[in-house]
């Protein structure tokens, strides 16, 4: 049997069962009109709100507290993307600190109709769990994976 996301071990009888703690998230999407510029390609924003997006759902998933972007960065808007793309968010857990986590996004695009593959745009997301009180509060630390 293998174990992973995919593949969780059994929990008690009745009980939902146990899994890893999920780092990565994985949403696809199709460039639409309605979220291009008047260029025919993806309006820079619409890519950015989509990379939070992932961002927020990875986080939360990793520590299943109540998260809020506190910082970006190194975003790379590398080639343009035309509408009736795919494209594909990878964001990964890649750092944890007491409060904070550290998603790294990467956005890649896929041609409908063919194998093609290209990283369109990435950029780093720092986002801070918060307690009940509104003030960050402690998540669990990254454990250090495979070589
Ligand atoms: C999130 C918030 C409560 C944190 O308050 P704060 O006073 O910055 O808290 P701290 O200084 O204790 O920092 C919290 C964590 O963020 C990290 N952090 C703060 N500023 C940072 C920056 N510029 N870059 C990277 N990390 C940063 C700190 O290192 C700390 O991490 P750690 O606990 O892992 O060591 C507050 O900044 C806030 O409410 N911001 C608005 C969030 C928001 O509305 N986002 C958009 C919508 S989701």
């Amino acid at each position: 049997m293998v174990n992973g996301p995919d593949h969780a071990p059994q929990g008690p009888q009745g009980a939902a069962p146990s899994r890893p703690r999920a780092t990565e998230t994985r949403i696809t999407h199709i460039v639409f009109p309605g979220t291009t510029n008047h260029h025919g390609t993806l309006f820079g924003g619409e890519a950015l709100s989509m990379m939070d997006s992932a961002a927020f759902i990875a986080a939360t998933r990793y520590c299943r507290r109540k998260v809020v972007t506190r910082h970006l960065d190194a975003m790379e808007f590398s080639r343009p993307i035309p509408q009736g793309s795919l494209v594909e968010l990878i964001a990964r857990v890649v750092k944890t600190g007491r409060s904070s986590m550290t998603v790294l996004v990467e956005l890649f695009t896929e041609d409908m109709y063919s194998e093609k593959r290209e990283l369109g745009c990435s950029g780093t997301f720092v986002l801070v769990a918060l307690g009940a009180d509104g003030q960050p509060t402690p998540v669990p630390a990254l454990e250090a994976g495979p070589t």
